[in-house]
């Protein structure tokens, strides 16, 4: 018999649903919050706002393009957590309301195992579908998150290592922010950094014990250098943008792959996977392949409609949940922290 999941995530900017059925995608649908943009981040406010407006419609089109009624979902999967409350709150209760309308079930899904199972989902278009092999290590990056977790079924994560400051994602965004390029800073960064030399600009790395990780120290090495340079000449950062954004892209994907040779080494585990909105990164992709080619590994590198916040991630997540017979009760309430891997 055949399982379909309707997904909703509305955790921070992007409100997004997903229907899939067994593992297959049959629609992932999108509305990015432009209006952040003029205030250089996400104003949590305007956020859950912009949720309300978008999230009957967004529903409504990812039923429509799946070709599903409401009739034909056995559960509704949601956003929990972690995320921006007012956010959580707006998908929680819009699929509370639509669980108690079509007494449908509900599976509350954890933002980050939904990154990190996000290499479950099945295209109908491919030919073939490649799935990790557990147990597997995903490199989880995003603008909140950077973890390396252990993942030893698709509900069994163990995180082996954390950042103890900041997000790498937050580094990549306050780069951009810095040198006035805007927000969100990653795909800015990304794409100047493709024209410029990593090797034309050296910024400090941190030292952190074992398998943990700290970007505070990278950024604030960035913003001292930019005080310096632009107090000698004005058009510096102008002049050398594209040096600098593949510098420091260079050094935090430095930092990253450390700790992650690190963890497959002292793992033992060369099932190596990469999740979460700073998996879209060029740089990053193509050094995890080449890497991996390296030391034998087998790596994952997910469609980049995977990467950054979408529901399809959490349909996939509340997919299996719902098959292992788990309901979410009514009075479930969202998180705004990281929660537990259960
Ligand atoms: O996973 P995500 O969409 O949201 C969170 O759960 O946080 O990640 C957003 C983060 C932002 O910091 C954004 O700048 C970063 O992902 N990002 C990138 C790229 N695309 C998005 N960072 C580096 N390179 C990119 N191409
Ligand atoms: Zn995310």
């Amino acid at each position: 018999m055949s399982i379909t999941i309707l997904g909703i995530e509305s955790s921070c900017d992007d409100t997004s649903a997903a229907v899939i059925r067994d593992e297959y995608l049959l629609s992932n649908v999108m509305s990015n919050q432009d209006v952040h943009m003029k205030y250089g981040g996400v104003v949590p406010e305007l956020a859950s706002r912009a949720h309300q407006q978008n999230i009957l419609p967004v529903v409504d089109r990812a039923l429509k393009l799946a070709g599903v009624s409401l009739i034909d979902i056995d559960a509704i999967a949601f956003t929990r957590g972690p995320g921006l409350l007012g956010s959580l709150l707006v998908g929680t209760s819009f699929t509370k309301g639509l669980s108690i309308a079509t007494g449908k079930p509900m599976v509350d899904v954890n933002h980050l195992q939904g990154h990190i199972l996000s290499h479950f989902i099945k295209v109908p278009e491919k030919e073939i579908n490649i799935q990790p092999a557990f147990p597997y290590l995903s490199l989880l990056v995003s603008g909140g998150h950077t973890q390396i977790v252990r993942v030893d079924s698709h509900s069994s994560f163990t995180v082996i290592g954390e950042t103890i400051d900041d997000a790498v994602g937050e580094a990549f965004d306050k780069c951009a922010k810095i040198m006035g390029l805007g927000y969100p800073g990653g795909p800015v960064v990304d794409k100047l950094a493709k024209e410029g030399n990593k090797n034309a600009f050296k910024f400090a790395k941190p030292r952190v014990e074992g398998l943990n990780y700290s970007f505070s120290g990278v950024k604030t090495s960035l913003l001292y250098f930019l005080r310096d340079r632009v107090a000698e000449n004005e058009s510096f950062i102008e002049e050398n943008k594209n040096d600098l954004c593949a510098s420091f892209q260079s050094t935090l994907i430095e930092i990253l792959m450390e700790k992650l040779v690190k963890a497959s080494k002292i793992t033992g585990i060369n099932e190596i996977t990469i999740a979460g909105g700073v998996s879209a990164n060029s740089g990053l992709r193509d050094r995890v392949v080449l890497e991996g080619e390296e030391r034998g590994w087998r790596t994952h590198i997910p469609e980049f409609r995977f990467t950054t916040d979408n529901a399809a991630m959490i349909a996939i997540a509340g997919y299996y949940k719902f098959l292992s017979g788990y309901k979410s009760s009514f009075d479930i309430v969202p998180v705004s922290r990281s929660m537990d891997y259960l």
